[in-house]
């Protein structure tokens, strides 16, 4: 829940502390964000398009299936201390990985609604990882970043001098073959690198660990793998006739904050 996290958060507008208080939040200076009836808080001072609620549908089904639980395995096995994730989506890698407390940050209100009700201890806040997060200096022990945008500097920001970064990322092969029959945007084998160009300034890589195997997924599934995507790529989902072996095939890497 919110309460959990109001001390892991600044206000966007002056950084100074934010209170909670009879379901309000301010900060000293006035500044005051509301708290969505559905349990998130909004700190983004303007709105930011994120994934929809069809997306978000389609995730959700896909995730509750269990089909990357081995993918939340490994994240999880890595994670310490206060956690936070950054495009947390509907909160299912945060959840599995939580002990203490977990913030779960996206600009889908969509995304939130689920991610507030993902763990009792997690508390959900609309942010944008393109702007200064709403997070204080050192607040967290451990970052989440799971298929979604990153900035590294503000990752460094927010994590402890001994934190913990921890990126999924998917292989070329991720979601083959359906990536290719239904034409979904491929992942460049010049990711790894653009992975490290990215994080490389602010993080030192320590271990990257593959997760993969094969999925013999129903059409309904296939298609909800399809729909997860932008919307664009609704119309080919219901193209699906049939259920298929798809490969599931990413990186869990793990940062260690350069000091
Ligand atoms: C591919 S989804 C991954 C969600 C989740 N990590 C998972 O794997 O289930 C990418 C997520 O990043 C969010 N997102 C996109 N742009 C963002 C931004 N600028 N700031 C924060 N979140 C963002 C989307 O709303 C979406 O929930």
């Amino acid at each position: 829940m919110l309460g959990d996290v109001i001390d892991l958060l600044v206000c966007p507008v002056c950084r100074h502390d934010l209170g909670l208080d009879a379901g309000a939040v301010r900060c000293p200076r006035g500044h005051s964000f509301d708290v969505a009836r559905q349990g998130y808080l909004n700190l983004l001072s303007t709105p930011v398009k994120g994934d929809t609620p069809e997306m978000v549908g389609a995730r959700e089904t896909f995730l509750t299936k269990g089909w990357f639980a081995p993918i939340a395995d490994k994240v999880a096995s890595f994670a310490h201390g206060v956690i936070g994730d950054a495009g947390a989506g509907t909160g299912y890698y945060l959840a599995h990985a939580v002990k203490e407390r977990g913030l779960a940050l996206d600009v889908s209100k969509h995304a939130l609604k689920k991610a507030a009700r993902a763990h009792p201890r997690i508390g959900a806040v609309a942010a944008d990882v393109w702007k200064p997060l709403p997070v204080r200096d050192a607040a967290l022990d451990t970052l989440l970043n799971v298929f979604a945008p990153r900035n590294a500097s503000e990752f460094r920001r927010v994590l402890k001098p001994t934190g913990t970064l921890i990126t999924v990322t998917p292989n070329p092969d991720h979601l083959e073959p359906v990536v290719e029959r239904f034409g979904l945007l491929t992942v460049g084998d010049e990711k790894a690198r653009r992975l490290a160009d990215t994080l490389g300034d602010h993080f030192a890589r320590d271990v990257t660990e593959p997760v993969a195997g094969w999925l013999d997924l129903t059409a309904t599934e296939v298609m909800s793998v399809i729909a997860m995507g932008p919307s664009a790529w609704h119309a080919r989902a219901e193209r699906v006739g049939e259920g298929a072996r798809v490969r599931m095939s990413v990186q869990v890497t793990v940062w260690r904050p350069k000091s």
